[in-house]
């Protein structure tokens, strides 16, 4: 093995314990904080079925994002629908045979990553164009889409230009899942493109990413509006009643 298939053996090891480890303590952290009181933003479902249906457009169509702001709603959908798409692509990467599903949908991959690359622009131009989102913004906020917009314009230029040998790259992913480790193919834009989704599944756990998981703990979102029906009260100051009895 030379000493770049060690280097990005590695890197994929270690940026992957890093990912789930540190998505997994998050998630722990966020289930553990206390929600000591009933706050869901109203007009609110009353039941749970309705909670997860209002949960459910909020991941899907990002609903409160639409109600706020058009043109961010706009973008994010465009970025958010196009990796989406980008993402279920790469399947075929790591499995062999590839399900007929993940065959079909091949060539709107390739296309999605324009619509996913145009859905950044226009979020980080945002960052440079709109006064008061210029001001708030920090050099994380930049650094993170400038990361996104790298691993897609990379993904890009292999696809559309600078062919990469899937076959060898194949067989890199595939001996990674199981441990039977092949040579990671020497080409610049391959090299460039999985060093920079290393660098993000690593910083992942500690970045603003994290609204993906986080969105499903807001209890503005996941919390029925029924305190008439059923009294709310926190685990810790059930604990305290019971003491005060
Ligand atoms: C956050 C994760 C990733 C994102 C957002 C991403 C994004 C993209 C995009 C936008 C493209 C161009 C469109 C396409 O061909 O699908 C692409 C191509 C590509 N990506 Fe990724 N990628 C990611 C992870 C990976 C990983 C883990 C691998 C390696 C196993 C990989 C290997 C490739 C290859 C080989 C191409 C070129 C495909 C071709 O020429 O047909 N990507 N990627």
């Amino acid at each position: 093995m030379t000493a770049l298939t060690v280097f990005y053996t590695g890197l994929f090891y270690f940026a992957s314990l890093a990912l789930v480890g540190g998505l997994a303590y998050r998630i722990m952290e966020y289930a553990r904080t206390p929600a000591p009181l009933k706050i869901p933003t109203t007009p609110a479902p009353t039941t749970t079925s309705g909670v997860v249906m209002r949960m459910a457009r909020e991941v899907v169509l990002f609903e409160s994002l639409f109600k706020s702001n058009k043109w961010i709603w706009l973008f994010g959908i465009l970025f958010h629908g196009g990796l989406a798409v980008v993402l279920l692509r790469h399947i075929r990467y790591f499995q062999q045979p590839v399900w007929d599903w993940v065959v079909f949908i091949q060539p709107f991959g390739k296309y999605a990553s324009f619509i996913m690359v145009a859905g950044l622009a226009g979020l980080w131009a945002r960052r440079f164009l709109v006064d008061r989102v210029r001001y708030i913004s920090t050099p994380s906020d930049h650094l993170i889409l400038a990361l996104l917009l790298g691993i897609g314009l990379s993904g890009i230029c292999m696809t559309f230009g600078a062919h990469t040998d899937i076959v060898d790259l194949k067989a890199f992913a595939l001996g990674l899942v199981t441990f039977d480790w092949h040579p990671v193919p020497d080409d610049g834009a391959l090299l460039i493109h999985l060093f920079l989704v290393a660098l993000l599944m690593i910083v992942f756990p500690v970045s603003k990413l994290l609204h993906a998981p986080g969105v499903f703990f807001s209890p503005t979102r996941n919390q029925s509006d029924n305190p008439r029906e059923t009294r709310h009260i926190a685990p810790w100051a059930a604990a305290l009643d019971r003491t005060a009895k």
